[in-house]
């Protein structure tokens, strides 16, 4: 069986004590540490800038799933880069050449992924799944963490699933919103292969526990 990834949303973790809790999700299990960029523009919320993933670059090994939730990604994925992403994601919904930013962020040999909100059909991202290593399928509105799952968002995990199987691409599919014991497992049948989850880890009492009760 494939190995699931899990990958924390640091959104809801606490920002006065990050790196205890990025250490505790460490030591739980973790896989990835999905970080949650935004500029009050692309969405209604600003977070965290790439001077906060450098130092927190510091104190752990996790992969970096940085998720840039940004009106001009093409200005500011160097930036994430050189503070020590792995893999940078944007999205779809930006007007710019997409396919030149995924080769661009490619280039410094680290993966790039491409978003989709809600309303965002597959048909939109189809041309770019050959050159993508990463999709990541909204299962929120953006911006917010603690929101609820919507359902209907399944028929697209497996509508984009099978696209990828029947092409052999080389693509994973990540997804992100209301992710807890019950949903992530629909979106595992559904075909997705990294869960983040922000709300249901960290007010949980024990990060292990949580972890892995999305894989179980
Ligand atoms: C929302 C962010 C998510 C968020 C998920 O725009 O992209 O990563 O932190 O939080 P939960 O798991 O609480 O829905
Ligand atoms: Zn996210």
């Amino acid at each position: 069986m494939k190995k699931i990834l899990v990958a924390p949303s640091i959104l809801s973790a606490n920002f006065a004590n990050l790196e205890k809790d990025i250490q505790m999700v460490e030591d739980a299990g973790a896989d990835w540490l999905h970080i949650d960029v935004m500029d009050g523009h692309f969405v209604p919320n600003i977070t965290i800038g790439p001077d906060i993933v450098k130092s927190i670059r510091k104190i752990t090994n996790l992969f970096f799933d940085v998720h840039l939730m940004i009106s001009e990604p093409q200005k500011y994925y160097q930036d994430f880069k050189k503070s020590g992403a792995n893999l940078i994601t944007f999205h779809n919904e930006v007007d710019i050449n997409k396919k030149k930013l995924i080769q661009d962020i490619k280039t410094y040999n680290i993966k790039a992924g491409i978003s989709i909100k809600p309303k965002t059909n597959i048909s939109e991202i189809e041309d770019l799944l050959p050159y993508l290593d990463l999709v990541l399928v909204m299962t929120v509105e953006p911006g917010f963490g603690g929101q609820s799952f919507m359902d209907d968002m399944i028929g697209k995990i497996k509508d984009l699933k099978s696209i990828i199987n029947k092409y052999k691409y080389n693509c994973l599919v990540e997804v992100d919103g209301g992710i807890n014991n019950q949903t992530a497992i629909v979106c595992v049948n559904a075909g997705a292969d990294v869960l983040v989850s922000g709300s249901y880890i960290f007010s949980s009492t024990n990060f292990k526990k949580s972890i892995e009760s999305l894989t179980l």
